[in-house]
């Protein structure tokens, strides 16, 4: 008699959404070492495969588990009074220009120990986890000090520590220019390239550098400035860009190989052309174009004609979106942006993770981790149409069923 490994794991029967394609047949899916060791059409797999290994679940869509390639998961304290405020009319860029906005969330996150930004962060990444989630990068960017941002940027460390989700950590110093530095931009992004990016490079905290180009936050010339320090460190570039306004922060992004540039909102069509030639990854955030009850649309035709690659994540942060619920970006996705449901799950999988540098994530194909979610929904596009919690029966974590329903 074989033994039976739970390292060797079966699904029958399960309609695959493959991270870019869906799979219109009944599929067998085989798990093995925390691989996906073989994907047959059911009625082309052959038993002899089965030996040894568990039937770990029956029927049902599998899709890769979901990636959230763009959230500021680890804030302390919240912003609901100027979600009213804005309601009464008051703009996301006045608040910020008279000290609220981000540096509300500075003031309360430095004032917050590891311990306490971890408690306050544990429930988001639960209810990411809760709706699919197996990778979620996590910026920092409410600390704006080297001690602080080095702070946020292990705790998000210590977060992939304390679940099974793999965390992917950004460096984002030039989030906001703090108070202390009022009038001296530049040399705030001294700070940020000749002493930020330097030691969370060395303390090997940080995947990527981030920065938010905009009038409220740093020029074009800051920017690049920082992207030549986190060249220079050998750490990958994202960027908020064209979010409220176009400066040209995508193409300048993309000019250094950006994995990303995110929001862009207002990106014109010099900028999709220059994404497009550098590889670099439209990231879509319908959750704060929702929140901040934008009106102007990212140029999905667009990105569309000219081949950019589109993700969608949640930007969960609690100025614009305060929301961590992946499958609702989905729904956002293409309802706010006429993306269609499959372009809106490949932006939650293939897409995020190639937004990530992680081309082995988010697909399910032969070799790839078995980072897996088991939908109790009859068609992948469920997951875009209906916005429902619990419909994740099974959530696989590198090949362990790591939640079951
Ligand atoms: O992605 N735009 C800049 N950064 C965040 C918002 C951060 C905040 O308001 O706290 C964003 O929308
Ligand atoms: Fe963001």
């Amino acid at each position: 008699m074989p033994t039976q490994s739970t390292s060797k794991q079966l699904w029958r029967d399960v309609q695959v959404f493959d991270g870019l394609v869906q799979l219109s047949e009944a599929m067998t899916v085989l798990v093995e070492d925390g691989r996906i060791a073989g994907l047959w059409p059911a009625r082309e797999f052959n038993e002899a495969h089965a030996e040894g290994a568990a039937c770990a679940g029956r029927g049902g869509v599998m899709t890769p588990g979901l990636v959230d390639c763009h959230t500021h998961l680890v804030y302390a304290g919240n912003r609901a009074g100027e979600f009213e405020q804005r309601l009464e009319g008051v703009s996301y860029e006045e608040i910020a220009r008279a000290g609220g906005g981000i540096l509300s969330s500075v003031r309360a996150t430095r004032a917050a120990s590891e311990d306490e930004l971890i408690a306050a962060s544990l429930p988001r990444l639960d209810a990411l986890l809760a709706d699919g989630v197996t990778t979620v990068e996590i910026k920092s960017g409410y600390g704006l000090t080297v001690a602080d941002e080095l702070k946020m940027l292990r705790v998000a460390r210590r977060l992939g520590q304390l679940r099974p989700v793999r965390v992917i950590t950004t460096l984002l110093g030039a989030h906001a220019l703090p108070p202390e530095y009022a009038g001296r931009a530049d040399d705030y992004v001294s700070l940020v390239c000749d002493e930020m990016i330097p030691a969370a490079a060395a303390e090997g905290l940080a995947d990527a550098v981030d920065v938010f180009c905009e009038g409220i936050g740093f020029s074009p010339a800051q920017c690049e400035r920082i992207y030549q320090a986190a060249k220079a460190h050998g750490l990958a570039i994202k960027a908020h860009a064209e979010q409220l306004s176009n400066l040209g922060g995508s193409a300048l992004a993309a000019r250094y190989g950006a994995l990303s540039a995110d929001h862009i909102e207002y990106l014109d069509e010099a900028g999709v052309r220059a994404m497009a030639e550098a590889g670099t990854v439209a990231v879509l955030l319908p959750g704060a174009f929702h929140v901040l009850r934008e009106t102007q649309l990212p140029p999905i035709e667009l990105l569309r004609q000219y081949g950019v690659p589109m993700a969608v994540a949640s930007d969960a942060n609690p100025g614009t979106s305060p929301i961590c619920m992946p499958t609702l970006m989905a729904n956002l996705a293409c309802t706010l942006f006429r993306l269609t449901p499959r372009e809106a799950l490949s932006g939650m999988t293939a897409q995020a993770a190639r937004a990530l540098g992680r081309l082995d994530l988010g697909r399910i194909e032969v070799g790839a981790p078995a980072d897996l979610c088991l939908w109790d929904i009859q068609q992948p596009a469920e997951l875009a149409y209906a916005v429902q919690a619990g419909r994740l029966r099974q959530r696989v974590f590198k090949g362990e069923v790591v939640y079951a329903r």
